[in-house]
């Protein structure tokens, strides 16, 4: 008799990504069609809560008795341990049950911190992301990656857990700031580049005026949301293609790294590290050109603080990446717009001449 048991677990869990204006109703009957729990608990940044506190207050009463609110104290020092822990204590003195679903109700910090309190509670309640910045409609609220911070480096705790659903209401940007926007933006740029080159001429129309949502925006973010499902269904442990999301980032994060976490924004920093895995892939013969990123320049550049310069230290921090295998740089450069590859770097004197390029976009 043989002492092998094969288990075999499926991580893959359907749920829908509404995108829309004013999504109240969608939202209610959602929860009264999927869930017998009277009781809500909310996860909602603080920002968020003082501009919206009563417009989800409503929504949610529409189905539940009860709905308790924990505000996330704004920034991205609230992804810690911490506040993980208050939130468990909230929910478990409140006295949900399993069947309870978690509401993360705010931007990238609140998303993953909520997220994984509800992976968490009870071995896991039910989620729904309620994403309120650019960055989440179009990246974080996708994918199922949720955690918090440790003192030696971000996103080191954590799970993946899928939610029930997202309810991106574009209506939440009003009160988005501009910086907010341009970094949402860059990842909207990224899934440009790396699948749908039409999406650069759509938002570039829309950059010229003041960013405020609108239907158009409705149409990026859900292009933007499917883009990043389609990769994310294709790998969802992230153990190939998933990859390819992190165009620009490689880059992006030695900047962050360097210039010291706050200081330059994620997304500022991914827009100068696209420019250069495009400037780097054009030098090996692709047909793209970083000029593609022109239109986009100014909206970085104004608010853009001095980026690090000391280019070696920019080298040595990217082999820092936790993506670097045996000491090898894994890029993800482009062969033409909308077809990523991975690219195995050795030539450090290549890289070297990209980065003075990039750097020198931004002077
Ligand atoms: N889970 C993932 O796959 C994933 C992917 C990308 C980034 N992230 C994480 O996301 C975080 C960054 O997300 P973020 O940029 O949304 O940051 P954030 O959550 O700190 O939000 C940015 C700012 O926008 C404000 N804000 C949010 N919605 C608003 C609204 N509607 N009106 C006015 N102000 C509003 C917040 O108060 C905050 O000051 C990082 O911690 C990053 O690690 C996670």
């Amino acid at each position: 008799m043989s002492n092998i048991i094969d288990v075999r677990i499926s991580y893959q869990k359907q749920y829908r990504i509404m995108v829309g204006e004013g999504l109240a109703e969608s939202f209610t009957d959602f929860c009264s069609e999927r869930y017998s729990s009277q009781k809500s608990f909310i996860v909602i940044d603080e920002k968020v809560d003082s501009l919206y506190h009563e417009r989800v207050e409503k929504m949610c009463r529409k189905y539940f008795d009860e709905t308790h609110f924990f505000v996330v104290p704004e920034g991205e020092s609230s992804k810690s341990v911490t506040q993980w822990n208050n939130i468990i204590d909230s929910v478990l003195k409140i006295g949900l049950e399993r069947g309870t679903p978690l509401l993360a109700v705010g931007g990238g910090v609140t998303g993953d911190l909520g997220g994984y309190a509800a992976a968490s509670i009870l071995r896991g309640i039910p989620l729904i992301h309620m994403p309120t910045s650019l960055l989440t409609m179009v990246d974080s609220s996708i994918g199922g990656k949720t955690g918090v911070n440790h003192d030696t480096g971000k996103n080191l705790i954590g799970a993946f857990y899928q939610p029930d659903a997202v309810f991106s209401d574009v209506n939440f940007l009003e009160t988005l700031e501009q910086k907010e926007w341009i970094t949402g933006l860059a990842e909207v740029l990224k899934y440009a580049a790396i699948r749908n080159p039409d999406l650069f001429d759509e938002v570039e129309s829309l950059t010229q005026k003041p960013l405020a949502p609108n239907n158009r925006w409705v149409n990026i973010i859900r292009e933007s949301a499917r883009i990043k499902t389609d990769i994310v269904q294709e790998d969802t442990l992230e153990a190939g293609k998933r990859a390819y999301l992190n165009f620009g980032h490689t880059f992006g994060h030695a900047i962050e790294k360097l210039a010291g976490y706050g200081h330059i924004s994620h997304g500022e920093a991914v827009f100068v590290g696209m420019i250069a895995g495009t400037y780097l892939s054009k030098k090996l013969g692709h047909p793209v050109d970083e000029a593609r990123f022109a239109p986009f320049l100014p909206l970085y550049k104004q608010q853009m603080k001095s980026l690090p310069s000391n280019i070696d230290q920019l080298i040595e921090t990217m082999k820092t990446d936790k993506k670097v295998k045996n000491n090898i740089l894994r890029l993800v450069l482009l062969n033409e717009w909308g077809s990523p590859y991975i690219y195995e770097c050795t030539d450090y004197s290549r890289l070297r001449d990209t980065w003075k390029y990039a750097l020198a976009q931004f002077n």
